[in-house]
């Protein structure tokens, strides 16, 4: 590579498949260092193979991917070294006490006594964990369990680090929890590629987001260049009175109207700015709202961009 700051990640032409199931159908992607990537997709879309091809765990059949100039098929052992890898299914061992998992990849790293000790305390600090450590991780909550999962993974200072859904069956608080630590990792100067179902989360933490569905990428580029792609996002405006129902339906320029539930939904991006625009506008036609709710753009708005339709997998797990 003659760039002077190659990509952290660069991918061209991956493909993968699994006897006749093309799982990965010619994969591009370029991702500069130090920032978060999101791998976006429904179930199935081949999020994990990306991950397992780019961690060196699994071979591509064709295309090529380098981390930080490396090659994952030729110089494996040298990527190894670079990254980290948490994967979709925990590698904790619940028998063991957090510390003891700690000490687990200290020796994987090699570091000496010394070097290990100090190494985990800190972790255990970062993520808040020390009150717990000579318990045993079957007694932690998903939210500690993921943590530890996680500072397992930096034991060995990774400057790449792989997060297959790391907060898929989290509650709300851990999730921010989980995002907060990843902020403050890719502030660190670490790379991040992680893998998501939820479009919030992939809004909330990724510079660049790719779409993967069925092997291939539909979309890529940052979360607000995504999301004018996505019609989605609305207000509900909710009437108690059947004239306010209607009077709203002629000053909000034709909008989608549920008359038997005295409902509006008005196409909004949920900015403040726009809210207020909207706000402003029922209050100068006196307007009286009952409630009112936003509802962003999710994964099936994404897909039903673009693609035409909802991921019927997704679909039907709901
Ligand atoms: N080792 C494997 N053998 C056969 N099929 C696999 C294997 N790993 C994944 N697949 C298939 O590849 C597709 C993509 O899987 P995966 O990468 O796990 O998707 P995701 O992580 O996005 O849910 C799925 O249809 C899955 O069944
Ligand atoms: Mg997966």
């Amino acid at each position: 590579m003659t760039s002077l700051s190659p990509a952290a990640i660069a991918v061209t032409g991956l493909r993968k498949s699994y006897g006749d199931k093309v799982v990965l159908d010619g994969i591009d992607l370029a991702i500069a260092e130090g920032t978060i990537f999101a791998l976006l997709g429904p179930n199935g879309a081949g999020k994990t193979t990306t991950v397992q091809i780019l961690s060196t765990l699994v071979n591509a059949a064709s295309g090529e991917a380098r981390i930080l100039g490396r090659d994952v098929t030729r110089e494996p052992d040298a990527v190894r070294d670079l990254i980290g890898v948490t994967g979709q299914f925990s590698a904790v061992d619940n028998l063991l006490t957090g510390q003891e998992n700690l000490n687990l990849m200290a020796d994987l790293h090699h570091l000496d006594k010394t070097a290990s000790r100090r190494r985990t305390a800190e972790l255990l600090q970062q993520f808040d964990l020390t009150d717990v450590a000579s318990k045993p991780a079957s007694t932690y909550s998903g939210g500690m369990r993921r943590r530890l999962d996680l500072a397992m993974t930096l034991v060995g200072n990774p400057r790449v680090i792989f997060l297959d859904e790391p907060t898929t069956g989290l509650d709300p608080r851990s999730r921010r929890g989980m995002w907060q630590i990843i902020r403050d990792l890719a502030a660190g100067g670490v790379t991040i590629f992680l893998t998501t179902q939820y479009l919030e989360e992939a809004d909330q933490l990724a510079d660049q987001i790719a779409v993967l569905d069925h092997g291939r990428l539909v979309a890529q580029g940052t979360p607000d260049e995504l999301k004018r792609l996505v019609p989605g996002g609305h207000v509900r405006l909710q009437f108690a009175d059947p004239d306010e129902f209607q009077f709203a339906s002629q000053v909000l320029d034709a909008p989608a109207r549920d008359e038997s539930s005295l409902a509006i939904q008005v196409p909004n991006d949920g900015s403040v700015r726009s809210l207020r625009a909207l706000l402003d506008q029922l209050d100068h036609a006196s307007v009286e709202v009952t409630s009112l709710s936003v509802h962003r753009p999710d994964l099936d708005d994404v897909f039903l961009a673009l693609t035409g339709q909802p991921d019927r997998e997704r679909t039907t797990a709901r």
